[in-house]
């Protein structure tokens, strides 16, 4: 009974926490793991290309041939100067000990929220970007400000001048020029400079996820903000994409005054990062496999890219548009109709067990009304699937058409 009262959802918790919701992508995990559901919905890898058997060598050899492997531990000094080695491919020149092991980016995102917010501190954010950079800064409580993003050239700089001619003073800005999701955009180099520029004339920060920076296809990758900006950037990257998700390891390469301070930070969340599983990814990369497994998931990204944009070419209505995206695992589609996607999901999870996120997933604070805009993710089903769920979607999207009073054409 006391036990009922307490928890009955009225006491102790934080403003923040009673305000916060599951995001569309909680959701989606649970519905598009059930049997039979086609899912386009999550950022998830082809699980059949996880260098899982020559991860497992390498975790074999750390288990059996450390006694200390188990124990709590500092991170691996091997892994972060393969990082430091990759770093170099992406342009940026660091040290082994400049880079700092994360549990995925998602955690170097929530660390850093929490070094450069103060309450009341404001942030600007794209208005239509990753739902995780939310969750980030959520409990933090910041003024959002929104930026708009060009599907051509992203982010739009002119705006984030013109606030910072006008005075805002944001905390951070949080960019993604690589496989910009859910947009799908690659910045271009204009957009780059000029966004580093302001980072340096104005003194803010900024944080550049780069979750989907070495999954490129058809360019060559341009420079990083944080090789354009480096005493104002925070680089966050991961191995979630080009490794596998489940092993958490990401990594932050700071500015000096941040970097001194992620330790202290990261020790008050988890203590200690999975350390094991740090020590068996420096292993595979000893191996020297992992340049090789990272030009074959760009090759079968590439042509399950390709296909589905062809795929939505035969199967969904005329005048459908959808960019080819560079870099990243997304398609972001623009429906000829400006209809509620969300309403179409439903539909297609009822009618047709195919599963994507709606346009509407992505934005904060305002809703984008009847957008007829979704997420299709690529990297997860294998050619057959992305036919048949693209040509199940298309039937859907069809009468959808047809039925839907909000169409508006
Ligand atoms: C843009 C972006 N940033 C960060 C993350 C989180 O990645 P991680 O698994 O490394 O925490 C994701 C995951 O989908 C993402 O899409």
């Amino acid at each position: 009974m006391v036990v009922d009262q307490v928890f009955s959802g009225e006491v102790g918790l934080a403003h923040w926490a009673s305000n916060t919701r599951e995001t569309a992508i909680q959701g989606m995990l649970r519905a598009s793991s059930s049997p039979g559901v086609i899912s386009f919905a999550l950022g998830l890898p082809a699980p059949e290309l996880f260098p899982a058997v020559q991860y497992s060598h390498a975790m074999n050899s750390i288990l059996l041939s450390d006694c200390h492997s188990l124990q709590y531990g500092p991170p691996p000094e091997k892994l972060k100067a393969h990082i430091a080695q990759l770093m170099k491919t992406r342009g940026v020149e660091c040290k082994a000990e400049e880079v700092f092991l994360t549990a995925g980016a998602q955690q170097g995102m929530s660390l850093l929220a929490r070094l450069l917010l103060d309450p009341g501190s404001s942030v600007l954010v794209e208005d239509l970007t990753y739902p995780g950079f939310y969750q980030a800064v959520e409990s933090l409580e910041p003024r959002v400000l929104t930026i708009q993003t060009s599907p051509v050239s992203g982010i739009q700089v002119d705006e984030i001048e013109r606030l910072l001619k006008q005075g805002t003073k944001p905390a951070l800005i949080y960019a993604m020029p690589n496989g910009h999701n859910p947009i799908t955009v690659t910045m271009d180099l204009a957009t780059r400079q000029r966004l580093a520029e302001l980072a340096q004339e104005f003194r803010v920060p900024i944080i550049e996820d780069d979750a989907y920076g070495f999954l490129y296809y058809d360019h060559h990758p341009l420079p990083t903000l944080k090789q354009l900006a480096p005493e104002w950037v925070c680089y966050v990257g991961s191995f979630s994409k080009i490794m596998a998700p489940a092993l958490r390891i990401g990594w932050v390469v700071a500015p000096r005054a941040i970097a001194g301070k992620l330790p202290i930070v990261k020790e008050a969340t988890d203590i200690n990062t999975g350390t094991l599983a740090q020590r068996a990814a420096a292993v595979y990369l000893d191996q020297g496999h992992f340049p090789g497994h990272l030009t074959n998931l760009r090759q079968q990204y590439r042509a399950r890219r390709d296909f589905m944009l062809e795929s939505i070419t035969r199967h969904f209505p005329a005048g459908t548009q959808c960019e080819k995206p560079l870099s990243g695992i997304f398609l972001w589609v623009r429906l000829p109709w400006k209809i509620d996607t969300r309403e179409l999901l439903r539909r297609s999870l009822r009618e047709a067990n195919v599963a994507f996120l709606p346009g509407e997933a992505f934005c904060h604070g305002k809703v984008l009304h009847n957008s007829g805009c979704m997420r299709l993710n690529y990297s997860n089903c294998s050619i057959e699937k992305i036919e048949d769920g693209i040509r199940r979607l298309g039937s859907i999207l069809r009468s959808f058409g047809r039925c839907s009073d909000t169409v508006t054409n």
